[in-house]
């Protein structure tokens, strides 16, 4: 990144983890004014507080530039969630101006910025499924609902550049590092899936203090871990925050950057809210493809009574060989609900069944048993794609053994 002053980019800085004590009164102040003096954007990827404190958030409020209007876009983390307090958290954090993100979206300086807190569950193969326990499937539950929520927010903007903002890490790259054994508890893969849907820009996050500070979604959007203590630990000399350029939109380049002296506009965009006309209708087309709003009801193969395979009579002829309670842990989408954009799934109907990947208009009929990959288990999927490799369907790494 070059330290260019210029109207050609907005200058976004990002840090994250600054769990402001209720002892921290002054000792924040030199970090802000380095941000200040160089940033048009602050961004603050959760753990606020450290212990989720409303009187740690006012001393907060108070280490933030005095007289300098530089727009703050915040989400939370886990530590704001430890008293119980984070409304009111979120409350000082707003009355004092700055933008808490928590599943919305907003626009300053004409760059989108979609935030959430995010969730645990671990990565890849890694990642843990909906299977077993109660308990177990509402941790994942939390998990995938972050990740919806997060493509809600993207997926209010409009603007060519959008950042997302998260305090878990969405891919395993950015945890590097840190001890395996508590990856899983560091982010989650499912909040990559969002972030690989939509022209994203560059994602932010927290909470490995101990990580990694870049990497990349399999789409090839640049993730940064910007967690304070690992950018001091890193990078000693230099003050620990990131520092991004995003290029303005030309249309908002006349008169020069702010210089963090003068107010940004922008909005914020809550999930409820429709795109303000006429964009609408540009942009969305069709405003439920890839939302997974279905024709019937959002979700319902993760409702009561879904079917699965051993709900279909004609299921049970095509997979003889297996057994009636790996029958019905094979979710089969209802008909007429619509399909989750970019996400995989196989037709058990279809002679052999292959993974594909969804597009935004695709429904379910009487003529398909869509199965999608998220709902069933590792070694049941490979299973029913043809996969003979005995590691791959003996081990469960996404479900765990004790
Ligand atoms: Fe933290
Ligand atoms: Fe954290």
């Amino acid at each position: 990144m070059t330290d260019s002053r210029s109207d050609e980019v907005v200058r976004i800085a990002a840090v994250g983890d600054i769990h402001c004590a209720k002892t921290a009164a002054g000792t924040l102040v030199p970090l802000f004014a380095q941000i200040a003096e160089w940033a048009d954007i602050l961004l603050l990827c959760g753990d606020l507080t450290d212990y989720g404190l409303a009187d740690e958030a006012r001393v907060l409020v108070k280490e933030l530039p005095a007289g300098v209007k530089l727009p703050i876009i915040a989400v939370l983390g886990n530590h704001d969630y430890e008293s119980n307090e984070q409304a009111e958290v979120r409350k000082i954090l707003t009355d004092a101006g700055v933008i808490v993100l928590d599943g919305e979206s907003c626009e300053v300086g004409g760059i989108g910025f979609a935030g959430v807190k995010g969730f645990a569950g671990g990565f890849g193969r890694g990642t843990l499924g909906a299977w077993g326990e109660a308990a177990v499937k509402g941790f994942v539950q939390e998990a995938i609902d972050e990740a919806l929520r997060l493509e809600t927010a993207l997926a209010r903007l409009r603007t060519p550049q959008k950042i997302a903002i998260l305090h878990y890490a969405p891919i395993r790259a950015t945890v590097e590092n840190e001890p395996l054994e508590i990856f899983p508890f560091l982010g989650c893969s499912r909040l990559e899936e969002p972030l690989n849907r939509y022209p994203v820009t560059a994602v932010v996050h927290g909470h490995a203090h101990n990580g990694s500070p870049e990497g990349r979604t399999a789409a090839g959007i640049p993730v940064y871990n910007v967690s304070l203590p690992l950018l001091r630990k890193l990078y000693p000399d230099r003050p620990p925050f990131l520092r991004l350029e995003v290029p303005r939109p030309p249309s908002l380049r006349e008169g020069g950057h702010t210089g963090g002296t003068e107010p940004m506009t922008g909005k914020i965009y809550h999930p409820e809210d429709k795109h303000p006309e006429p964009y609408q209708q540009d942009l969305n087309p069709d405003a439920n493809a890839g939302q997974n709003y279905g024709l019937v009801d959002p979700h319902l193969e993760k409702k009561e009574g879904r079917r699965s395979a051993y709900d279909i009579k004609e299921i049970h002829r095509r997979l003889g060989d297996y057994h009636d309670d790996e029958l019905k842990r094979i979710i089969v989408m209802p008909e007429g609900s619509r399909l989750e954009q970019g996400a995989t799934y196989i037709d058990l109907r279809a002679t052999p069944p292959r993974e594909f990947t969804a597009n935004g208009d695709m429904v379910a009929t009487a003529e398909h048993w869509y199965v999608p990959k998220g709902e069933v288990d590792y070694p049941l999927w490979n299973r029913l794609i043809g996969v003979t490799d005995p590691a791959r369907l003996d081990q469960a790494t996404h479900r765990p053994s004790n």
